[in-house]
């Protein structure tokens, strides 16, 4: 069903996001008949393009990075008619009365913000005092939102001084992904799990986001990051959230984002013992976290694992072990979800049974396998053994004919107005918040992150951090 007709204006529309993913993900949303006859989209940029080399440019952009594009020559160039360009001087007067002059009465407005978060400001301001932003205007902003709390309620003033909160779209992209999603499907439209998805129950949550690839590239920004703001206090918060949250009343996305903030209002500080930080070594030469980041000394953390405490009446007594980094053994995403043991065993002990678990493949793979015990089969007594119930949705549902990209759904999602899957401004802070005397503990400490080799799953440390609980992680495999 094609969304009502827009303007869409990326600022930053020359920039790498633009390029990778936010105009293949529109072109996407076009082939498959999404975007309605009149809508359009206006790069502006400092560049000086006319619309002849913008349309020129993203051509481009998408025979490299959309595969399918090359046999599509027609659809690409009815693509591109969609395009228009307008220079324009973010911070300065030059080119936003070409913009109010470009942008439709009567077509939902959405801006884009592809840009440094310190333009935030200006460009909110600009697009108000040239009068463009009309009060059901969106406004889009990506990551890295704030480097800490401080900067988060910089950034959120910045925008709420000329936009009203349920105008402003934060994106988180793993909040589109199919199988985020999917959490909430698997969640609440089961009455299998909700009786079990509790203290009394669960053991214990593992979330593991593992990247096989490293910062090749990407150092200088990330090394001012590290793991713990490029992914925990984000990502990672976002699926604790989605697997520790309470059933929200209604789809509406403030029911939802209530319930995602009163998650990360509960969590206990961390302690200093309960966090393992970790840096890659390479395997050649040349190749480690800190030729990549171009600094011999760099203290930032490539792999973060940690345990964090719920203080709520459902979680309390049930750790969540968050782990993330990067150059990990392969590429994975999962969720686990690890029962307790049955409360009497009337059956010989069994070594090596590691009991119930739920778990969630997030990617690649997506899926969920649940672990259960049943008697190992044959004569010879009754002895018990682990099977899985496996499910790989791509098996059980076939290939998704229309498989989107984050980036596509969440935009669609800002053309609709639906604000479910986008942060809320105090979400954010929130959980900013939480991060900030974490990263300051570590920071006070002056400590070097704990080194582990490319290819593997982290240092010893982190594996410690389970084992003295008397609990392991799952393998990470690919
Ligand atoms: C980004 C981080 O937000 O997410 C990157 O900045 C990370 O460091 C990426 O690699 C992971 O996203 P995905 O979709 O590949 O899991």
């Amino acid at each position: 069903i094609p969304v009502d007709p827009f303007d869409l204006v990326i600022f930053g529309a020359t920039g790498d996001l633009a390029r990778r993913k936010i105009l293949p993900g529109l072109f996407h949303r076009f082939a498959v008949g999404q975007m309605p006859e009149h809508a359009r989209i206006l790069g502006a940029a400092r560049s000086d393009l006319d619309r002849a080399t913008f349309r020129d440019l993203v051509g481009e952009s998408l025979l490299e990075f959309v595969p399918q594009a090359s046999g599509q020559k027609g659809l690409v160039n009815r693509f591109l008619e969609k395009l228009d360009y307008v220079r324009v001087d973010v911070t300065g007067t030059k080119g936003w009365p070409e913009l109010a002059e470009l942008m439709r009465p009567d077509v939902i407005r959405a801006f884009y913000l592809s840009v440094s978060p310190t333009l935030f400001g200006a460009i909110a301001d600009n697009l108000n005092e040239h009068g463009i932003a009309t009060p059901d205007s969106r406004i889009v902003v990506e990551k890295p939102f704030g480097h800490d709390l401080a900067s988060a309620k910089a950034l959120n003033a910045d925008l709420l001084n000329g936009f009203a909160e349920h105008q402003i779209y934060r994106i988180d992209h793993y909040l589109g992904k199919e199988t985020v999603q999917n959490l909430m499907a698997l969640r609440f439209a089961n009455s299998l799990w909700e009786p079990l998805w509790n203290s009394t129950h669960v053991d214990h949550v593992q979330i593991t986001v593992a990247e096989s690839l490293g910062v090749e590239g990407r150092g200088g920004y990330y090394d001012r990051s590290g793991a713990m703001r490029d992914m925990v206090q984000n990502h990672l918060m976002q699926l604790l959230c989605l697997t520790a949250m309470e059933p929200p009343s209604r789809l509406h996305p403030n029911a939802v984002r209530d319930e995602k903030v009163k998650v990360i209002e509960a969590l206990e500080p961390v302690e200093p013992a309960d966090i393992v930080r970790g840096q890659y070594r390479g395997k050649g030469a040349a190749d480690g976290y800190r030729d990549h980041a171009g600094d011999p000394d760099s203290r930032t953390e490539s792999f973060v694992a940690m345990k964090v405490n719920i203080g709520n009446w459902r979680w309390a007594g049930t750790p969540f072990y968050l782990r993330t980094g990067k150059k990990l053994r392969a590429r994975a995403s999962e969720i686990v979800v690890m029962f307790r043991d049955p409360p009497h065993m009337m059956f010989p002990k069994t070594e090596g049974l590691r009991g119930n678990a739920l778990i969630i493949r997030l990617q690649p793979d997506e899926g969920i396998t649940l672990r259960t015990t049943i008697k190992e089969p044959g004569p010879g007594g009754l002895r018990l053994a682990e099977v899985t119930l496996d499910m790989t949705f791509a098996d059980a549902l076939g290939p998704h004919a229309e498989a989107q990209d984050a980036y596509e759904r969440l935009i669609m999602d800002v053309i609709r107005g639906d604000q479910t899957l986008f942060m809320r401004g105090d979400e954010v802070e929130a959980a900013w918040a939480w991060a900030d005397p974490i990263i300051a503990n570590w920071e006070d400490a002056r400590q070097h992150p704990a080194p582990y080799d490319a290819g593997s799953s982290g240092p010893e440390d982190a594996l410690m951090l389970m084992h003295r609980d008397g609990r392991r992680w799952r393998e990470i495999e690919a």
